[in-house]
């Protein structure tokens, strides 16, 4: 098969698709592999990478696009990008389907065969492609509201770690899932005082036997959010609902006992976020303040570390991408249930549920 990697055209985008160690998979799979010149440069890898590794560099998208029978990408296809969709061409990536009706109807029309990161699901029902992105996003979340936090960046002058005679900084963690577990991980090893409040027992048991009196944990309910938030100096949230809205759990009137200056983290943002300000932002402006709270609303946070970002997420793709390779897309969903689920949209039709309801099209299940 030959595979392509094109550069990611949306603003502020720096991971890549493909890493050289991926290419080096394919390649000795027996594909050829396509990389768009410099696709690979803000992520630190230069195209010499990839030549050694095997693939060839070509000079413009639009060569990678028409050569390719699988483009691998990071994010969503843009509309400048629609003209090179095609009957029969293999597309995985992110697509977010379910909020983009004109990139859905698009992928229908030219009937890509559509395979999305974030419908991938295993039998457990982990999202193998993405847990890399929430891992990093967790963690980024304490170094981001870290920073926030200093006074020449607005903040209200608190050293998470305090010092030796000075009391910690206080961080509470709302969801303790992929997001709020990492974030926990720096928190605690920044030696904050630190809260986790999730509805899900289990986990917060499991944090508990973990941490022991090195954090508390706390059921979450409107109260228990309300007092956690009276003395915290940076709330992060990882809520997810899965399919839904963030529920807005963090009200405006909470921000009256915090100390102007505190930091809010909201990484789920991307389905709305938790507060009910938030609003997206980006890293080149990435912080808004609302009654003295600086709030941190960056949607795609692990674009910020592409070079981690893409190994991580390579890692957790490169598995399903060569099964798709090696066996034909059709035969990989026969044999992973988990690739299957993946793909939204096939020779014109609507093979993901989820999508399907969002733009009352008709959903037709994978043979
Ligand atoms: N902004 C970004 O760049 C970025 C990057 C990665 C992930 N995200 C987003 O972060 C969010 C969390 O992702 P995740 O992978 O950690 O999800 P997850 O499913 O692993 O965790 C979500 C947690 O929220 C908990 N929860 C649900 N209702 C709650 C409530 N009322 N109070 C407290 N906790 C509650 C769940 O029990 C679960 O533990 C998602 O919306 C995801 O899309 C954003």
């Amino acid at each position: 098969m030959n595979v392509g990697c094109v550069k990611e055209i949306k603003k502020l985008e720096s991971r890549v698709g493909l890493t050289p160690s991926a290419v080096r998979e394919y390649v000795n799979a027996g594909h050829r592999v396509l990389i768009e010149t410099n696709a690979g440069a803000m992520s630190g890898f230069p195209d010499a990478d990839y030549q050694k590794a095997g693939a060839v560099i070509l000079e413009k998208a639009e060569q990678v696009w028409s050569q390719a029978d699988m483009i691998v990408k990071v994010k969503e296809p843009l509309a400048p990008e629609y003209k090179f969709f095609r009957d029969g061409l293999i597309l995985y990536t992110y697509l977010h389907l379910a909020a983009n009706e004109e990139l859905t109807k698009e992928l229908l029309k030219t009937k890509v065969k559509g395979v999305a990161y974030e419908t991938i699901v295993t039998e457990d029902g982990g999202l193998p492609c993405l847990k890399p992105m929430s891992e990093v996003a967790g963690r980024l979340a304490i170094i981001e509201g870290a920073k926030r936090l200093e006074k020449p960046f607005g903040g209200s002058g608190i050293l998470l770690s305090g010092v030796p005679g000075v009391d910690r900084g206080n961080v509470v963690i709302v969801g303790a899932g992929v997001v709020g577990e990492n974030a926990l991980k720096m928190a605690v090893g920044l030696e904050a005082n630190v809260i986790v409040l999730d509805i899900n027992l289990k986990k917060l048991t499991y944090l508990d036997e973990l941490y022991g009196n090195r954090i508390t944990t706390l059921y979450s309910t409107a109260d228990n959010i309300e007092k956690s938030l009276e003395k915290a100096d940076l709330v992060v949230s990882g809520v997810l609902l899965p399919g839904a809205m963030a529920p807005k759990l963090i009200k405006r009137a909470y921000y009256k006992t915090m100390r102007p200056g505190s930091v809010i983290v909201d990484v789920a943002i991307d389905q709305g976020g938790s507060t009910e300000v938030s609003k997206a932002t980006y890293h080149d402006d990435p912080v808004f303040v609302v009654d003295g709270i600086n709030h941190y609303c960056v949607a795609n946070m692990p674009g910020a570390v592409p070079r981690t970002s893409t190994i991580a997420l390579n890692n957790a793709t490169i598995r399903y991408g060569l099964a798709i390779a090696n066996m034909g897309i059709e035969t990989a969903c026969k044999a992973h249930k988990a690739i299957k689920a993946g793909v939204n949209t096939y020779d014109g039709k609507c093979t993901c549920k989820g999508v399907a309801d969002a733009f009352g099209l008709p959903f037709v299940e994978l043979a």
